[in-house]
């Protein structure tokens, strides 16, 4: 074959040169011998590009390139002579005798050719991708592309590459202006050095870059995050890194170009309106552009000014600083002291990155290893861990540097943890923090007089209902009469079993520890929750009516509310409203619907069960323990305000009950408290156990019992003490909840879920001095003590209907985990 090809060679272009046949029809190839001609073009097989001469703007100069065939207007994708122009329209594209293809005019001036090709038999086809090649030896067999010399625009399924053994990079060159292809300022390309990014260049400085890969998109480019439409993928490899994106629907036609102005945008051909759309673009903010904070500093386009040092930092220039020049960037208040070991991590969540062309990445490495890496090395300044979509490999990226070019997102985004010295761990400084607060006390203050009035409004109610209230009998009938004088209707079983369905499995809503729930539709308006309860009361009617008429009365608004009842027979039945957003379970341990409560929420949820389980402990005239609460028994209404459900059935099943002790256990493992699984004991303490078991679900995004990475017996209160001991309790925190967190309410409900869950009853704070805490602003609470108890769940999840004493508790001690 190549003795074929050379004995060839020299006798073919002898006989060919002075005679090139003019291509005629429009093919994808073109061969030594033909000439494609000002005029004509070549076409990819599928007819979706083509290879041609054309003008821009208003001159005459003419451009050879590949534009789009089948959209209407002239959208130019590369071009091969852009600071060359030919003057007229003589031009010529050929294949010179050296096997080099060249672009030339009448007089035979050459203005664009690819190198020469070694077998020299070369052929020129234009892909459907757009790829002009020349075929031989070479990359991918070919020994010239147009996609490695592209122009300002990246199409679908080529590669944004770098060769990481030679160093070369596709670049993307913006043209000049909008009518002028040449050499324009701005480039784009891969930059290989520690983690790849993309970046862009303006001449030689640097203005934009992406972020590192992150799984699913890069970290600095939000909009590729939860995307449909597009297909990216990202290969950072040791011998070459790209980055390539596909149309998921491949009618859809799109294109990422660099614009003139340094504006790299993402467009979307839109039949219907005949033009391209700019669909995204970069930069998009002060706060894409390329250190605009300085060294150690955030940048957050939703605050003024958008720049902040670090927790732990403070302004390197004050004065220019303050001049809104945060250039110089922020330094550290406390050198870092790593051989005593006292260093810790702050969180810093939802970020882009910081520039990472100095970190070094570590694959497969998972959170806890990348924490020790990082306190290990004297040098680092901060680690990352980021999950990769494809087998969910962990990589953990550790910095050295100073932390560069750190920005913030509103939602999304990924967690950073800066080392600092123990002394700035739990500092709150700086002025975003300032200003935190400030608004977190005009909400609180909102929040208080919406409860004083929520107040007078129940007193009112109150005083109306005990008007009337004033006949006593003990007559079914006169039960009736006085629940409705209560406004708690009765209802019947008919109209229930219609609202539910004939109580439907497709009605139910869940199975809790006293029976099922259902949901209803009340005469095809209200919706409402139908708790149909187990039939193993031994109560009367009359008892079981009392009861009821007690617990409809309380009300409070982080209680459902009871709506009416239903008693038939055997059946008894309590209607609640429907609450639309279920339960906080549902959210809390499931990774996307976390991402909807975001901290300001979750904190407010705290609260809320706070006070509703402090109502319940103290002001309302019934003393009522819950003994079942946990994330499955708060609901969420429309504005996530959180509602306790479930409340007061203790006091419906008192069956045998005595004295503040149960052989019936209810309750669920993982929030049940020691001296309550192991003895049947109750009392308000074991509610603050649930509490603060809660708190830490909440916070963490974790169950209890959760199955953390090395030790299944280390359940969540012993992991979150052991970080709480080690000053790391800000790593506790939910990876996928947003921007912002308060540190100082982390940290906060960490230390009072603490207190709530220490063995000993009488350790554990009241609901009350819990809402004190919770709502103060740095009273310090006293110093939890270790949990020494684990109760493991010997069954199922919810195994809330046991009928006996048969829990199993095991004495896992903290100590034996400690020494790990
Ligand atoms: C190949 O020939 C063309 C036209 O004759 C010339 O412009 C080009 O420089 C030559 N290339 C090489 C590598 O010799
Ligand atoms: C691409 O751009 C980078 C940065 O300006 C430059 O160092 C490199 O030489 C360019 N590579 C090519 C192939 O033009
Ligand atoms: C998305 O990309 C992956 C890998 O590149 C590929 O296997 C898959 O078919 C692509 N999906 C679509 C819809 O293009
Ligand atoms: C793909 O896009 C075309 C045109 O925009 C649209 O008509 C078609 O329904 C889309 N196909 C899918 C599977 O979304
Ligand atoms: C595209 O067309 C729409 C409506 O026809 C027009 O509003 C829009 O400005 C056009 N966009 C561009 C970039 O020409
Ligand atoms: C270690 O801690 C001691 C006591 O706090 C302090 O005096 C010493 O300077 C620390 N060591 C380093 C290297 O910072
Ligand atoms: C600490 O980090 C620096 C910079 O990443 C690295 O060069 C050095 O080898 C690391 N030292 C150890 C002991 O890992
Ligand atoms: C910011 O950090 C980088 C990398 O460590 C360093 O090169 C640069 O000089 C720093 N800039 C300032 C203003 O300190």
């Amino acid at each position: 074959m190549a003795g074929w090809q050379a004995r060839r060679e020299p006798l073919v272009f002898a006989a060919l040169l002075p005679t090139l046949i003019a291509l005629s029809t429009a093919g994808d190839t073109l061969a030594p011998g033909y000439r494609l001609e000002d005029g004509s073009s070549l076409v990819s097989s599928d007819g979706s590009f083509k290879l041609g001469f054309f003008t821009s703007g208003k001159s005459n100069l003419r451009y050879l390139g590949i534009s789009y065939n089948q959209i209407s207007d002239q959208t130019v994708v590369w071009v091969a002579n852009r600071n060359s122009p030919l003057p007229d329209r003589t031009g010529v594209l050929s294949f010179s005798s050296n096997g080099s293809l060249s672009l030339s005019d009448s007089k035979g001036v050459v203005y664009w050719s690819t190198p020469s090709t070694t077998p020299a038999w070369p052929v020129a086809k234009l892909l459907d991708d757009a790829n002009f090649v020349v075929v031989g030896a070479g990359e991918g067999g070919y020994a010239w592309q147009s996609f490695d010399d592209p122009t300002d625009t990246l199409l679908p399924g080529m590669k944004l590459r770098v060769d990481r053994r030679t160093g070369f990079t596709r670049n993307f060159t913006s043209w000049k202006s909008d009518d002028d292809p040449g050499t324009g300022d701005y480039t784009l390309f891969m930059d290989s050095n520690g983690d790849p990014q993309i970046f862009l260049l303006q001449g030689t400085k640097l203005v934009w870059r992406s972020g590192p890969w992150v799984g699913e998109g890069f970290s600095g480019i939000p909009e590729m995050w939860n995307n449909d439409m597009f297909n990216f993928s990202f290969v950072p490899g040791t011998e070459e890194a790209y980055y390539l994106f596909n149309s998921r629907n491949k009618s859809v036609q799109s294109r990422l170009v660099v614009q003139p102005k340094g504006l790299i945008e993402r467009r979307v051909w839109i039949q219907s309106r005949g033009n391209w759309t700019v669909f995204w673009s970069w930069p998009s903010d002060e706060c894409d552009s390329f250190g605009h904070c300085g060294n150690f500093s955030v940048c957050d386009d939703n605050e003024s000014p958008a720049c902040s040092c670090l927790q732990g930092f403070e302004p390197k220039s004050p004065d220019n600083w303050n001049l809104r020049d945060a250039k110089d960037g922020c330094r550290r208040r406390t050198a870092v002291d790593c051989q005593n070991g006292t260093d810790g991590f702050v969180l810093v969540a939802n970020t882009n990155l910081p520039d990472t062309s100095a970190a070094v990445v570590n694959e497969n490495m998972g959170t806890k290893e990348c924490w020790e890496a990082c306190l290990r090395n004297c040098s680092c300044t901060a680690y990352a861990t980021a999950e990769m979509i494809d087998g969910g490999r962990s990589r953990c990226i550790l910095w050295s540097t100073a932390l560069t070019d750190l920005r913030v997102y509103a939602e999304g985004g990924q967690n950073l943890f800066v080392r600092l010295a123990r002394a700035d761990l739990a500092l709150s400084s700086s002025k975003r923090k300032r200003r935190r607060i400030v608004t977190a006390v005009s909400a609180a203050a909102a929040v208080l007089v919406g409860i004083l009035l929520a107040g007078l409004v129940a007193r009112f109610i109150r005083q109306r209902r005990k008007s009337s209230n004033t006949v006593k009998s003990n007559a079914w009938n006169e039960e009736m009469g006085r629940s409705r004088e209560l406004d708690l209707p009765l209802f019947e079983l008919a109209p229930i079993a219609v609202a539910t369905n004939q109580f439907s499995n497709d009605n139910l809503l869940g199975e809790g520890g006293f029976g099922p729930v259902y949901k209803g539709r009340l005469e095809g308006k209200q919706e409402v929750a139908v708790k149909r309860l187990a039939k193993s009361s031994s109560q009367g009617v009359e008892q079981f009516m009392n009861e009821v008429r007690l617990i409809a009365k309380l009300q409070h608004r982080n209680l459902v509310r009871l709506l009416g009842c239903c008693v038939d027979g055997e059946e008894r039945m309590l209607l609640y409203e429907y609450m639309p957003n279920g339960s906080l379970d549902s959210f809390i341990f499931n990774k996307n619907k976390g991402a909807l409560l975001d901290w300001a929420t979750r904190w407010r949820i705290i609260m809320g069960v706070a006070r509703g389980l402090l109502y319940l402990h103290q002001d309302s005239r019934l003393r009522i323990i819950h003994r079942d609460l946990k994330a499955g028994n708060v609901l969420l209404d429309n504005s996530m305000n959180p509602k306790i459900s479930d409340f007061g059935l203790a006091h419906i099943f008192p069956g045998d009950e005595i004295e503040g002790r149960t052989r019936r256990v209810v309750g669920t493992y993982g929030y049940m408290s020691p001296e309550y699984a192991m003895d049947g004991t109750f009392s308000v303490k074991s509610d603050v156990f649930s509490f603060g078991v809660l708190v830490l679900e909440i916070i963490s995004g974790r169950k209890n019992r959760g199955i953390l990475h090395s030790d299944p017996n280390l359940n969540l209160l012993a992991y979150a003490w052991r970080l709480w001991e080690e000053g790391k309790g800000l790593e506790l925190v939910d990876s996928s909840l947003g921007y912002p967190i308060s540190m100082a309410e982390v940290l906060k409900g960490i230390e009072i879920a603490l207190l709530c869950v220490q063995d000993r009853p009488e350790d554990r704070p009241e609901m009350a001095a819990v809402v004190l805490m919770l709502g103060g602003d740095r009273t310090p609470p006293p110093h939890p003590k270790q949990p020494e108890f684990v109760v493991a769940r010997g069954r199922s999840e919810d195994s809330s209907s046991s009928k006996g004493p048969t829990c199993t508790v095991n004495d896992v001690t903290i100590s034996a985990v400690h020494g790990r």
